[in-house]
Formats: C-alpha cells, structure tokens, sequence
C-alpha cells in the first residue's frame, strides 16, 4: 500500500464519493497511479468507471474526497490539471465535420504548438490514417475514428492522459494497435489510466489493475496478484493458472471477499466455467 505522500505517484484518490439524487455511485475510492504506468480500471456497466474519470479530468465535481494529478488538485487547481491531461471519452470527441487532418490541426492549434500540420501529418501515419486524412471523420468507420479520437489525445504530450474504453468496438487489429501506442506512450514515461471492461485488454495492458465494483475499488494490484487470489485449478496433474476473468467474477459476485482458505468463494467452490478446457 502506498502512501498518501507516495513519490512518483501521477494520481491520487482518496476517499471519492459521488451520488447522482438518491443513487450513491462512488462510496469511497481510493487509489495511486505510479508516474508511468498503465493503471486499468476495471468494471462492469454502470460501475462507475466514466464517473471517476470526469471527476478525475474535471468535468464533474466529486461530493467527498480528494483527487490529485500531476500534483495538481482537481477540485482546487482545475485548470492546472487541465493543462496536464488529456481525456479520450467513450464517446468519441472528434468533429464530424472535419477532416481526419483538421481535427488534429485544430487540437494542436488549441494547444498553441508549433507547426500544427506536421504534428497532424506525424499523428495520421502513426494510427494508419494518411489515406483518409483528407476525408470527413463522418465518413470513417468506428475504428478509424477511436483511432483518430486516441491520435487527438496525444498532442501536446500530456503527462496523464484517461481513456474512457479507448478500444470498444475495435477490430482486433486495431485493438493490438491501440494497445502498442499505450504500452509506447507508458515506456516514455506518460501515465495512462484507461477503464475497460475488457479482461483481455486488462490483461494484456495493465501494471496494476483495480477493479471498481459497489462503489469502491475492491480489488487493486498486478495481474499476478490478482491471479495469486485464486488457486490455480486442478485437472489431472496439469495446473491452470485462474484467468483475470475467473478472479474478476469471483471477486464480484462475492462482493470483494475471496475465501483464500478455501481457494474461492465462500461456498468453498472454486468458480466453474473456465478451468476445464
Ligand atoms: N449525469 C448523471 N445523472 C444521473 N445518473 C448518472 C449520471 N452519470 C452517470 N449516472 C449513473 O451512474 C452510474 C455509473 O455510471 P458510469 O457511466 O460512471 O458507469 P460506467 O462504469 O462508466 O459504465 P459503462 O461501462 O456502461 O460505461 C450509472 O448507474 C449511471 O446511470
Ligand atoms: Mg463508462
């Protein structure tokens, strides 16, 4: 566990708490993002997920807690976070109207950097886009517009950059792609902290993993250590490692509580479905 004065620690949460009316989304979040790593936040529908990044990117005010990034408070220094982060939403922010190489141009235009045409040019043909460069992001696929979506995000090199499902509805392909450019932009030392409710992309991804569920984080460490919370299943002599999968169901059909005396849940089963293959 680290510390609330954790060095190298790019976000902070401690004791997040946010109800829309009378339903209490996030009952007391807490966790640290180390500087440059990959932090999944994992979590089914309505956990929670694209909430703590609107509040964790400023969009949205929490009711209790605080939240640190880059150094910055995000309730007290909002504009200050701004400047160091940057969002790729579920829902895409790209303008339809634009071209592939408009919206980059206008992103880099926005962000006051030099030469914004060959930041463009640079961005298209890292995310395979040259082609389509000229044509209005209302006529590429979904795919090419996550692309396009997760090439805006890039400019200016932000620090910390949140991104909100950044490969649903992805073709594999463009999946393996999206998860090169974040294990790169993570290697050079940029903190990336997507949510997903993709085990794969979890566990492909990741550092560290933290799993949101009830509105807290019951769960939060690397694959290994989640993997550690399940026995590995028997099936004549051959040991199986449990996936992230069978830890992320047990976990949350037991509310967080693993029987590790009886090697899964508190019934003494292990969980079924994907041991035996
Ligand atoms: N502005 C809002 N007003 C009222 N309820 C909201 C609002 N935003 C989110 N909610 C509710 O809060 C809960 C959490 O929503 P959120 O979008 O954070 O979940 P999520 O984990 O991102 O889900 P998904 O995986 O489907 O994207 C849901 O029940 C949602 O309906
Ligand atoms: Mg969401």
């Amino acid at each position: 566990m680290e510390t609330d004065q954790a060095p190298g620690s790019a976000i902070r949460v401690r004791g997040i708490e946010k109800s829309f009316k009378d339903l209490q989304v996030l009952r007391g979040v807490d966790f640290d993002v180390r500087t440059g790593s990959v932090f999944a936040l994992l979590g089914s529908n309505g956990a929670g997920k694209t909430t703590l990044v609107r509040i964790l990117s400023t969009l949205l005010k929490a009711d209790a807690g605080t939240a640190v990034v880059n150094g910055f408070d995000v309730a007290a220094q909002p504009s200050l976070v701004r400047e160091s982060i940057s969002l790729t939403g579920q829902f895409a922010a790209v303008d339809e109207v634009l071209t592939g190489r408009e919206n980059l141009v206008l992103i880099a235009r926005l962000r006051h950097l030099q030469d914004p045409g060959a930041i463009a040019e640079a961005l298209l043909a890292r995310f395979t886009l040259t082609e389509a460069g000229n044509r209005k992001a209302s006529t590429y696929s979904g795919g090419m517009r996550r692309r396009l979506d997760i090439a805006m995000s890039l400019i200016g090199n932000p620090p910390v950059i949140f991104l909100d499902e950044p490969t649903t509805g992805l073709d594999p392909q463009a999946r393996l792609e999206v998860w090169q450019t974040v294990r790169g932009l993570a290697a050079a030392g940029t903190t990336v902290l997507p949510t997903t409710q993709d085990l794969d992309e979890a566990e492909t991804l990741a550092d560290r993993i933290a799993i949101l569920h009830k509105g807290t984080i019951i769960q939060n460490g690397t694959l290994a250590e989640l993997k550690a919370l399940l026995p590995p299943a028997k099936l004549e002599y051959v040991e199986k490692q449990p996936s992230l999968e069978d830890v992320f169901l047990a976990l949350v059909e037991d509310g967080g509580g693993i029987d590790t005396a009886t090697g899964g849940r508190a019934d003494g089963t292990v969980q079924a479905g994907k041991e035996i293959q």
